[in-house]
């Protein structure tokens, strides 16, 4: 397979297995991230396997160091047909410990409890950031490579916040939802260039973060998990594995070519659940 393929936060938990997928399957693989030893554990991988692959530290926010990406993949791969926006993410001070305004949050002292009046807003700011900018800056960077290639194919993330907020996680949730909206908009603005941009919403898949919001230390489940569960028609976690196919068709030019705009759900039929 003759073409490269960008993967930012190719050494998370879904990335990796992302991009060692398309190193499988022949493609070269640029591996974006900001810390080194994750990405090089995903390439690891991929070289012991005899992939083609290389590691490129940069916050996908800052746009002149996405740029300077751009010019360190050329120089190792040549163009970009293919990006994976998998960066993202929450962070633990931009999210309420309770599910819903309580009165305790209006005392002076209330240790323990983070409600919505607590939320630091720099971290907020930052996850709306990471999120959502994290998302539009690579897409026009490496969209331009695409234009001169005369077409590519873009793979947002989504979640399931982007279709209903779950408790919690505001910024989280704003984040993905705009990053659905901004799918939609950047597939309607460059299909005339033979673009094509999607996303997938996926459902829940433990990573190092959710992990301890989920998952108690004796591996039981948080009465969170416990919910999640419940209202997941299959009764389980994603496997990160479980995303691969509808990666795999999303940015196949023939058996998608006629998919542009779409959030494709990968959730176990949590939006389906009656959750009754
Ligand atoms: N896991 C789930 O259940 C789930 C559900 C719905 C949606 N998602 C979305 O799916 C994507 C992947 O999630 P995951 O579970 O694999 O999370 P993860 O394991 O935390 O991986 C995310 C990766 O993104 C990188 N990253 C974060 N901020 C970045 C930035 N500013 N610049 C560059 N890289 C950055 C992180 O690496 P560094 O910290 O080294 O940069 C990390 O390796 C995310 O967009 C997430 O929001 C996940």
């Amino acid at each position: 397979m003759d073409k490269t393929v960008v993967v930012t936060g190719a050494g998370g938990t879904l990335c990796s297995v992302v991009a060692v997928d398309f190193a499988r399957r022949g493609y070269r693989v640029a591996l974006v991230g900001r810390t080194l030893e994750k990405l090089e554990r995903t390439a690891e991988t991929i070289r012991s396997e005899g992939g083609r692959c290389c590691c490129l530290t940069a916050d996908v926010t800052d746009e002149a160091a996405v740029q300077d990406v751009r010019e360190r993949v050329h120089a190792a791969f040549g163009p970009c047909s293919i990006l994976i926006n998998g960066a993202g993410g929450n962070q633990s001070d931009a999210v309420t410990t309770v599910n819903e305004f309580d009165p305790r949050e209006q005392e002076p002292l209330h240790e323990g409890l983070r409600g919505f009046f607590d939320l630091d807003m720099a971290k907020f700011r930052s996850v709306l950031e990471t999120n959502t900018m994290g998302t539009v800056i690579p897409s026009r960077v490496f969209a331009g490579d695409m234009v001169g290639l005369g077409g590519g194919s873009i793979v947002n993330f989504a979640s399931m916040n982007t279709y209903r907020p779950l408790s919690r996680v505001p910024a989280y949730a704003m984040a993905k939802a705009g990053v659905s909206n901004f799918t939609q908009w950047l597939a309607a603005y460059l299909a005339p260039a033979g673009i094509r941009v999607n996303a997938v919403a996926p459902g829940f898949f433990v990573n190092e973060r959710s992990r301890r919001l989920l998952t108690r230390p004796d591996g039981g489940l948080t009465s969170r998990g416990e919910h999640i569960i419940y209202n997941t028609p299959m009764h389980r976690f994603g496997e990160a594995a479980e995303l691969v196919g509808c990666i795999r068709w999303l940015t196949d030019d023939e058996a998608a070519g006629f998919v542009t705009g779409v959030t494709v759900p990968v959730d176990g039929g949590f939006l389906s659940s009656p959750g009754l």
